[in-house]
């Protein structure tokens, strides 16, 4: 049972008694109790193991958080679809077999949700037990996936990925088409299974201008936010670098656009549309400054969202290794004694 929906509220606009915070990635490397579980387990293992997976969702909550995220991976899906990957020690995720020819998109699986990631959704079920505040599930969108796809791994610029993009883009069209089609069937699984709210990370998309993301990415991100938003459920559509970027992700879709630290938020939400929420969008080095500087920030990315119903304060990006746990908990506090009505 759902106690504190200040998060969901927010989703919708409705009036919120202080803005509710969460940090993308804020059950991670960061944190002492997570190392300490991954001196024992591989990455994969707790993604993979229904009570790991939930014992390291609960971590973070210690620190005030206003809703859960589901501990898994973006990348996940992919091992069912036919692309197995492993994280390798400093080098980030390494996919076995690069997918870069025609046959290599054609021989990847548009696989049912229960078949290869039913222990993300048992997961789902043992966390909506144990938590009395909204749980967030996710997935990758289709771009970012096929980006690690493409290049077998992490990227700067993105070469290969743009390659198919504009040398094949027939074949390109079927990769996003099999990923969006995967994707929106398993954002249906994990509503199914009890996530109360759903976010879509585009978390690479900002490498593409204005008018590759219309021709080779909105169809397919759109497709999955319209058929998703049906539910009723949050979405929150997140991109990092989208500044130029935004009005087009608008029009794909999404309860809740993100906004990253380079966009000011004043600016951002009103290009976003006041008939959406944001979400954002301190920058996550900030919590590697002196605390009082770390919540002045916070403080300011506040008075710029200016109390106006439908903010949800989080992170620009994701929580960083190495962040001081105190000055996480401090923030989280300043954002709700900051934001009170
Ligand atoms: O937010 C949360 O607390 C939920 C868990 C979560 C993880 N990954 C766990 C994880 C979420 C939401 C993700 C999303 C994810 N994974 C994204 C999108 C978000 C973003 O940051 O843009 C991406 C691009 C990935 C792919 C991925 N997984 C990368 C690039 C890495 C880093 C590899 C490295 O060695 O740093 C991962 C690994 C990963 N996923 C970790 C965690 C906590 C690192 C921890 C570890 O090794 O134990």
């Amino acid at each position: 049972m759902i106690e504190n929906d200040r998060f969901l509220r927010a989703c919708r606009r409705e009036p919120v008694d202080y803005t509710p915070v969460w940090m993308m990635r804020q059950a991670g490397r960061y944190m002492a109790e997570y190392r300490a579980l991954r001196e024992k387990h591989t990455l994969i293992e707790l993604c993979k193991t229904p009570e790991l997976a939930l014992q390291v969702t609960l971590q973070p909550l210690r620190l005030g958080m206003d809703a859960a995220i589901l501990f898994a991976d973006i990348l996940l899906p992919l091992e069912p679809m036919g692309a197995p990957f492993e994280f390798a020690k400093g080098e980030g995720p390494v996919i076995h077999k690069p997918v870069r020819s025609k046959a290599d998109v054609d021989a990847l699986r548009v696989i049912e949700p229960h078949e290869g990631l039913g222990y993300v959704l048992e997961a789902i079920k043992l966390i909506k037990k144990e938590i009395k505040i909204p749980l967030i599930g996710f997935a990758g969108a289709p771009f970012t996936l096929a980006s690690y796809l493409v290049e077998g791994g992490k990227s700067k610029a993105f070469e290969t990925t743009k390659k198919m993009m504009y040398g094949e883009p027939e074949v390109w069209s079927t990769l996003m088409g099999k990923l969006a089609e995967v994707v929106r069937r398993y954002l249906h699984a994990q509503i199914d299974a009890g996530a109360d709210a759903v976010q879509l990370f585009d978390s690479w998309v900002g490498n593409l201008d204005v008018d590759d993301y219309r021709e080779f990415v909105q169809p397919h991100v759109s497709g999955i936010l319209k058929d998703i938003e049906k539910r009723g459920v949050p979405v929150i559509h997140f991109g990092t670098s989208t500044h130029h970027l935004l009005e087009v992700q608008r029009e794909a879709g999404g309860t809740v656009l993100g906004l990253d630290w380079r966009t000011p938020i004043e600016e951002g939400w009103k290009r976003v549309g006041h008939d959406r929420a944001i979400q954002g969008n301190l920058d996550p080095t900030v919590l590697f400054a002196p605390r009082e500087v770390a919540v002045k920030h916070a403080k300011r990315v506040l008075d710029a969202a200016g109390n106006r119903p439908g903010h949800i304060f989080n992170l620009g990006h994701g929580i960083l290794p190495g962040t001081p746990v105190e000055t996480v908990q401090a923030v989280v506090e300043a954002v709700h004694e900051h934001s009170r009505r």
